[in-house]
């Protein structure tokens, strides 16, 4: 396709203001889907994905656009995830584009992950194409959210598009704004062959799938291609686009995105920002800014039952074959036994591996609190660890400094919950960067350490406004911090999984809000049982929970054998989903209830 003919844009927007939906009416009006295999969502491919409302991988469709001026056009149409857990493929992505049509809802307006994506959109030097949806609501509010999308992000919305993705409003006005308003790619056909790997995918027919977009030169089957940064060489098997379904192609020409496979097993030798090159005549140089994802978060995940740790080793090693930025190694724990320390970008990839190992593999699993990753310096040269899991950490003597990531966030929240959202941040360590007002709503950008967030944060930011407040982040480096391991002892005896790392100002606070929590999750047992929070040798919280009278079978009036058996039997079953601790028994709910901050 010769490059004038070609339109390469993705579509950004808030979480739910109407990404998905509106991809999927450009699809149809181009005719690649009928109405009724429209009836699905097309762009969002898993299950999660859909019921959770939000994209994770990557997608690209090409459509065939015959425009006002009579000429037919190639519009690839790249799906990016809205959320920040996956910043970095939405930047690659957006690396993969020349502009983007910025999808505002008309009755939300701008939101907190709006801007982010927009700016970032910026910074890609992409023409952006604002479109009002949802004019269809009886709150929708276009005039409103037209100058509002002015004032905040400082771009011109005078020929914005009012849409409506639901009912299919404003649908060939959008078509036609991507031909004449988005510029069409460069590139030289003559180059060496360039290209972008802008997502991987595990498929179990084809392999490892990879998402292209040429820069210079011509990518084609049969080709020896080389990964620049892996370093590896493969032989390209298959050439093709999707429509949205697969069509096999000869080639990919300067400007195009398309998808290759080349006889590849694991997505980890296909990492995302990879440059794609002729083996035989390289290119000079790499693409810039490839930046292989690193783990932020991690946590333990154990089999409630303990002869479910093979199937979730293999459950594990399976997801991660679709998911090279998720990491997993072996662990054990005392209170839990046999499991794995996994890492992930964030507390969504989190919940989303998580539920897929319940839902997709069956498996019941016992979720230790997700910790960052703390940067050790030992005393006397000891050297330096990573810590990823505050059982780890070594002993206080040994440490010199501890530092810890910091992330700046932007918060935006009407101007009624503004007050209990600085205080959240206050509470959890936060520097107040910088407040800003725009029409009845606070734009608040804070510094705050990781370890803050990750566990509720979000959560609470969300109960506190209502739903409405809406936050990004970006990491900005590690800090030192004064910053302590905290031990909970139940029955005088130290729970592994339970400790965490807290910074010395918060610890009192925190250890008395576990210790109380621990008080209520743990049944009474036939003794009494302390419940300790600990720094080093100290107590610095305490709670007791009273014995309680002999066994159940007491009420039982002595007689009725049967009775009695079934009533124990009834007991031994309650207890499967209790870990023994010691002599105590603690209910797995308790290992991630506890944590939760009031
Ligand atoms: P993420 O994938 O989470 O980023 O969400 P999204 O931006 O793709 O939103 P999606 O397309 O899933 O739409 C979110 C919700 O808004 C869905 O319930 C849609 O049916 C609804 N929606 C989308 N467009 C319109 C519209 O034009 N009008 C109305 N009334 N609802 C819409």
């Amino acid at each position: 396709t010769p490059l004038d003919r070609i339109r390469n844009f993705s579509i950004i927007a808030h979480i739910d203001h109407g990404k998905s939906t509106l991809a999927d009416r450009l699809i149809q009006q181009t005719g690649g889907l009928s109405a009724r295999e429209m009836s699905e969502q097309v762009l969002d491919n898993m299950d999660i994905e859909k019921e959770r409302g939000i994209t994770i991988k990557a997608q690209t469709v090409r459509l065939a656009y015959t425009a006002a001026d009579g000429i037919e056009y190639t519009l690839n149409l790249m799906d990016t995830p809205g959320h920040v857990d996956f910043a970095y493929e939405v930047s690659r992505s957006l690396a993969a584009c020349e502009g983007a049509l910025l999808v505002v809802d008309a009755a939300q307006g701008v939101e907190a992950q709006t801007l982010a994506n927009v700016y970032q959109s910026i910074e890609h030097d992409h023409e952006i194409v604002p479109v009002i949806n949802k004019i269809d609501l009886p709150a929708a509010e276009p005039e409103q959210v037209r100058r509002e999308i002015e004032d905040v992000i400082g771009i011109d919305a005078s020929e914005a598009v009012l849409a409506s993705a639901k009912s299919g409003i404003g649908i060939a006005d959008i078509l036609e704004a991507v031909v004449t308003k988005i510029p069409a790619p460069k590139g030289d056909a003559d180059a060496p062959l360039k290209a972008m790997l802008v997502d991987s995918w595990y498929d179990p027919y084809l392999g490892v799938v990879i998402l292209v977009r040429v820069i210079d030169g011509t990518l084609r089957r049969g080709q020896q291609i080389k990964f620049m940064q892996a370093g590896t060489t493969h032989l390209v098997d298959r050439v093709g686009c999707f429509r949205p379904k697969i069509e096999q192609l000869q080639d990919l020409g300067p400007g195009e995105i398309g998808f290759i496979t080349a006889q590849i097993k694991d997505v980890a030798q296909a990492r995302v920002g990879d440059t794609l090159t002729d083996a035989k005549r390289p290119a000079a140089a790499a693409l810039e800014g490839f930046k292989e994802v690193q783990p932020v978060v991690f946590c333990g995940l154990f089999p409630v039952d303990a002869n479910d740790f093979e199937k979730l080793r293999e459950s594990i090693s399976k997801l991660r074959l679709n998911d090279a930025s998720f990491s997993f190694e072996m662990e054990t724990s005392a209170a839990l036994g046999f499991g794995f320390r996994c890492g992930f970008l964030g507390l969504l990839h989190l919940e989303i591996i998580q539920e897929r190992l319940t839902r997709e593999y069956d498996l019941d699993l016992i979720t230790t609190a997700p910790s960052v990753v703390y940067q050790i310096e030992l005393t006397h040269n000891g050297g330096h660890i990573d810590l990823h899991n505050p059982a780890d950490m070594p002993d206080p003597n040994r440490i010199a400094t501890i530092a810890e990531p910091w992330i700046e966030a932007t918060i935006y929240v009407p101007d009624e919950y503004l007050g209990s959202i600085l205080k959240l941040c206050q509470d959890r360590r936060g520097i107040q960067k910088n407040l800003t007002y725009v029409g009845g709503r606070a734009q608040a950008t804070y510094e705050l350490p990781l370890n803050e967030v990750v566990f509720d944060f979000y959560d609470r930011l969300k109960s506190l406004s209502k739903g409405y407040a809406s936050f990004d982040y970006h990491q900005i480096g590690n800090r030192e911090g004064d910053l302590v391991k905290m031990s909970i002892l139940v029955n005088e005896e130290p729970v592994d999984a339970l400790s965490m790392i807290v910074h010395r100002g918060t610890a009192e606070t925190r250890g008395r809000g576990m210790c109380e929590r621990l008080k209520e999750l743990i049944p009474r047992h036939l003794f009494k049982i302390p419940i300790q929070a600990a720094i080093g040798g100290k107590v610095i919280a305490r709670e007791t929970i009273s014995a309680m009278r002999k066994d159940v079978t007491a009420k039982c009036y002595g007689g009725d054998a049967t009775r009695k058996r079934k009533l124990l039997e009834k007991q031994k079953k309650g207890k499967l989903k209790m870990r023994e601790y010691g002599s105590v028994q603690i209910p797995q709910e308790a290992f991630i209830a506890a944590l939760r901050m009031g």
